[in-house]
C-alpha cells in the first residue's frame, strides 16, 4: 500500500554547479527503498506546481532511518525544493516503482550515470559494494563544474568523464566504456541518464550478449500507475515507467 509521509528535511546542500543533495528522515513503516526506486514530493502546498515531482533514491540507511536524493535545479518545482531548510517537513510518497536486479557476482558489473542519473547509480554502487559485489562506476557530465564534491560520492570513487575534458576522460560515458571497459556475456551493465546514453549502453552490452538494465526518467503525472502518462515502448507493448519501471531490461525497450 502507498504511504504518504511527512518527512523531516535533515540537510539540503549544493554539491556542484546546479546539483543538490537532500537528506530526510524516513519513516520505516513506509517500507525499505532499493536502488532504482523513486519517491515523489509535493514541493508546495500551493496549487502551482500541482504535480508531485519524482526523484530517484540516491541513498537509504535503514538503521538510521534516513533517505536521500540528488537533484538538479531545473524549473519551478526544483527551485522550490532548493529552498527547503533542515527541520522543514516534506510531503513524500514512496518507495515507488521497481528496482535494479542485483548481479549475482559471477560476471563484471558496470554502472554508468550521466548527469541527473547520478542518484540511483550511486545508490546501486554503494549497495552492491556493501554486499561484496565488485562494480566499476562511471559518471559523466558536461564539465568540471557539474562534478559533486567528494562528500556526496563518499567512498564510491567514480571514473569521471567530461564532455570538454576538463576533468578525467574527455568524452561521454559510452566512449569511455568502448575504450576502457572489457565486458563479456556474463557482465551486467546498469545505467541511468539521457536516453541517447541508455541506448548506447544497450548497444554496447548487446555487442557481447551481456545483460543491461536502465532506469528511464520519463515525465510523470500521477506517479502511481493511474494515468498512462509515463509509458515507454517495449517489445511487448507500452509499459508504465512508474509501475512496471522505472528499471527495464534495455533489450526490452524499443529505442527510437
Ligand atoms: C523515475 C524518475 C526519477 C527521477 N530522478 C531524478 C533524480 O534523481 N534527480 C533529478 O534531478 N531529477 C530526477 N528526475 C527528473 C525530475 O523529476 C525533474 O527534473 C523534475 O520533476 C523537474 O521539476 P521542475 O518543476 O523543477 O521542472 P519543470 O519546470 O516542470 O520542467 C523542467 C524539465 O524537467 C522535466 N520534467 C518536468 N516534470 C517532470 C516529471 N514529473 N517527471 C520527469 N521529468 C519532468 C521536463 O521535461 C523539463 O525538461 C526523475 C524523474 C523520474 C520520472
Ligand atoms: S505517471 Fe501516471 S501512469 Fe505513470
Amino acid at each position: 500500500m502507498l504511504k504518504q509521509l511527512q518527512s523531516q528535511v535533515l540537510s539540503n546542500r549544493q554539491i556542484s554547479a546546479d546539483f543538490f543533495e537532500l537528506s530526510m528522515r524516513w519513516d520505516k513503516t513506509a517500507g525499505i527503498a532499493l536502488p532504482g526506486q523513486f519517491l515523489t514530493i509535493r514541493v508546495s502546498q500551493d496549487s502551482v506546481p500541482l504535480l508531485r515531482r519524482p526523484f530517484a533514491f540516491a541513498g537509504f540507511d535503514e538503521p538510521e532511518q534516513t533517505a536521500s536524493i540528488i537533484y538538479q535545479k531545473r524549473g519551478r518545482g526544483t527551485e522550490i525544493l532548493c529552498g527547503k531548510q533542515a527541520g522543514e517537513s516534506l510531503d513524500v510518497i514512496g518507495p515507488l516503482g521497481n528496482h535494479f536486479p542485483v548481479n549475482d557476482g559471477q560476471g563484471e558489473s558496470v554502472a554508468a550515470a550521466g548527469g541527473i542519473g547520478l542518484g540511483p547509480i550511486l545508490f546501486l554502487v554503494n549497495y552492491l559494494r556493501e554486499r561484496d559485489v565488485p562494480v566499476t562506476f562511471i559518471f559523466g557530465c558536461r564539465n568540471s563544474s557539474y562534478i559533486p564534491d567528494n562528500t556526496a560520492f563518499k567512498t564510491a570513487s567514480p571514473n569521471i568523464c567530461t564532455d570538454d575534458g576538463s576533468v578525467g576522460f574527455k568524452g561521454n560515458t559510452i566512449s569511455y566504456l568502448e575504450q576502457n571497459i572489457k565486458i563479456n556475456d556474463k557482465s551486467v551493465l546498469y545505467g541511468c541518464g539521457p536516453e541517447a546514453m541508455l541506448k548506447g549502453l544497450s548497444g554496447f552490452a548487446d555487442s557481447v550478449g551481456a545483460a543491461s538494465f536502465v532506469s528511464v526518467e520519463q515525465v510523470m503525472a500521477c506517479g502511481v500507475g493511474a494515468c498512462m502518462g509515463c509509458v515507454v515502448k517495449t517489445a511487448s507493448g507500452y509499459a508504465r515507467s512508474c509501475k512496471e519501471g522505472p528499471v527495464f531490461s534495455a533489450k526490452d525497450i524499443v529505442w527510437e
